[in-house]
């Protein structure tokens, strides 16, 4: 595969081709639909705007032989609601039209306008639509406080079931997370991967950023190799979650389960979403500096289907890239 350019929808060349006008019919996936048939995925894609910059790849200097397909591409939507449609019409799309994979999922302040979102979208759906997307809905999240039963409002698991799993009417077994409950959680995390696996690995994923550069729960340091883990949070991984435990970071769990690096490379796609100032340095470093266990986002670099999307203040230390197509700097 040669290198990815963006398209003038702001989605790159590898992402799927969307099929075009048509009807649905629940027994088919997107390979067997006609060019001609029209659906959400479709409309989210010719919707997806935003400007568009080319992550360069670090290595393609260095190595000019060295047979590297593409660095991230980013998108850069100002308007914060803007960018949660735009997310949210991707994941539905996803969830529609390529069945066959789990999505995965995330949890965080970032991701809740974007569930908020799906949930309006999913609800102006047709009815059969929607009855499709609940048939077939399959989703791994990516992490789970060790410690809290999934009935504690803390949990990861009760944030899923509030932003989705009771709005868009999901079943609860179809929505999976890590049991961050069970007695042993190392065995817990081996079961959950075991489960990802025969469930075909993960589609596409969707990744929020930690303050320190974590993806998931993988802590710096991390190798690109960790797989699906017990782990011990940082103390700035507990101070930046501390706002759902009474502002507290002593309360918030001291372990976790997460998918590992090689769970989340090994997806086919990853959609990486970034807001707030607070996150510009990380994210610049993640997407420019030579990938490192002292920044777990950094491993994106290596695959090969990366979208980026951010609002203007996550992106402000990408500058230079303005225009389509242009290289980061
Ligand atoms: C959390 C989660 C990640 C999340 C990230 C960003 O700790 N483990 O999955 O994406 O850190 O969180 P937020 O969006 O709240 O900044």
């Amino acid at each position: 595969m040669g290198r990815s350019s963006a398209t003038t929808t702001g989605v790159p060349n590898w992402w799927p081709t969307p099929p075009a006008e048509g009807s649905w019919s629940a027994d088919r996936t997107e390979r067997d639909r006609s060019p001609n048939e029209a659906n959400s995925w479709a409309r989210a894609l010719e919707e997806f705007s935003g400007e568009v910059l080319k992550a360069e790849d670090p290595y393609r200097a260095s190595d000019p032989n060295q047979d590297r397909q593409t660095g991230p591409t980013l998108v850069r939507i100002a308007d914060g609601a803007n960018l949660a449609d735009r997310v949210a019409s991707l994941l539905l799309g996803e969830r529609l039209l390529r069945p066959e994979r789990p999505l995965g999922l995330a949890t965080g302040r970032t991701m809740e306008p974007i569930y908020a979102s799906l949930a309006q979208q999913v609800k102006g759906l047709e009815a059969a639509e929607r009855q499709e997307l609940r048939q077939h809905w399959c989703s791994f999240n990516l992490d789970a406080y060790v410690g809290l039963e999934g009935a504690d409002p803390r949990s990861f698991a009760a944030e899923m079931g509030n932003r989705l799993t009771a709005p868009l009417g999901l079943d609860p077994a179809r929505v999976h997370l890590p049991d961050g409950w069970a007695a042993d959680p190392h065995a817990a995390a081996e079961t959950y991967a075991a489960q990802l696996t025969a469930a075909g690995g993960i589609g596409l994923q969707l990744l929020g950023l930690g303050l320190n550069g974590h993806v998931g729960f993988n802590e710096p340091p991390c190798p690109a190799d960790a797989a699906c883990r017990c782990v011990e949070l940082s103390p700035a991984t507990r101070r930046q979650n501390a706002g759902a435990f009474g502002g507290d970071p002593e309360a918030v769990p001291e372990r976790a389960i997460t998918l590992g690096l090689r769970e989340i490379l090994a997806a086919e796609r990853l959609l990486l979403v970034v807001t707030g100032a607070a996150k510009a340095e990380v994210l610049a470093r993640a997407l420019k500096e030579a990938p490192t266990p002292e920044l777990p986002a950094s491993w994106i670099q290596f695959h090969p289907r990366v979208l980026v999307v951010a609002d203007g203040a996550a992106a402000a230390h990408l500058k230079g890239g303005c225009g389509r197509g242009e290289p980061l700097t």
